[in-house]
């Protein structure tokens, strides 16, 4: 057996980490010419484990989700989903972008279900599915309702039940709530917490919003400015659930700014 093959024995065992990224690096073909946008990188998920990433704009944050999902493929490095290489867009991960982007001539019930419409493996009691996922973010009222008959948080919430429908084991957000009211913003990190508690799926969660991160997340991974590198990994351990009564505490405030002093040159 050659030493590769035992390596990737060895990876795919009950003890390989939900998401990991192992020495990444992705580099953009341009008209200009090459463009390195990430890393070396190597990032390591538990099962379970909410891990939030924050970085300045163009650091690399949407590339390093898109590695995840599998619509790109590293330039160097290999990155696996308990133990096995992702590549190509996959079923067992589901993703919520900035913009919620829902079919406007769909009803929400509709909209929620279009990803296993897409996979081709719609089934008529999937309906239900769609309905406890409503019912989760808090939208039972208004299945039958259309996208423009909903606030910008709630059409985001229907982008959520969406990301969730395959029941993946891997949730990716891409700075989900940067559209969002302040208000409606911080309202939506304590529900996604809950629903996260509920379903217990893996997130990896994109944020510039440092408090953000740090309500939301088990671990806060850090990226310098482009080609972005991991340059902090702050573990949270403020008690859940978290509330917004846990921003108001002094161990909230002095990770916040130590994550700040990160960006202050
Ligand atoms: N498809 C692409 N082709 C070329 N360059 C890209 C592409 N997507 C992103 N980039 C560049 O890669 C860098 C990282 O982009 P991105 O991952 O979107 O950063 P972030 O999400 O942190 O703002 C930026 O410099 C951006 O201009
Ligand atoms: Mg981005």
């Amino acid at each position: 057996m050659s030493p590769d093959v035992a390596t990737d024995k060895a990876a795919s065992s009950a003890s390989a980490p939900g998401l990991s990224f192992e020495d990444i690096t992705l580099t953009y073909r341009t008209r200009r010419g090459l463009h390195q946008a990430l890393g070396p990188l190597t990032l390591r998920c538990d099962d379970g484990e909410f891990v939030a990433v924050i970085g300045p704009s163009g650091c690399g944050k949407s590339t390093l989700l898109k590695l995840a999902s599998g619509l790109l493929t590293p330039t160097t490095g290999h990155i696996r989903l308990h133990g096995k290489p992702v590549s190509g867009p996959r079923r067992d991960v589901g993703m919520v972008f900035q913009q919620p982007t829902l079919l406007p001539w769909k009803t929400v019930h509709e909209n929620v279900l279009m990803p296993l419409k897409v996979m081709r493996s719609y089934r008529s009691s999937d309906n239900e599915k769609a309905d406890r996922l409503l019912a989760m973010v808090g939208l039972s009222k208004f299945a039958q309702n259309y996208p423009y008959e909903l606030s910008g948080g709630m059409q985001q919430r229907v982008g959520i039940a969406r990301g969730l429908i395959h029941d993946p084991q891997l949730l990716l957000m891409d700075e989900p709530f940067a559209a969002l009211d302040a208000l409606t913003r911080e309202q939506m990190t304590i529900e996604l917490q809950s629903i996260w508690q509920a379903s217990r799926k893996s997130v990896l969660f994109i944020t510039h919003s440092i408090p953000e991160a740090v309500i939301l997340a088990d671990r806060v991974i850090v990226l310098s400015a482009g080609p972005g590198r991991i340059i902090h990994e702050e573990r949270i351990r403020i008690p859940r659930p978290r509330d917004l009564s846990s921003m108001a505490t002094p161990e909230f405030a002095s990770i916040c700014d130590r994550l700040r002093r990160l960006f202050v040159h």
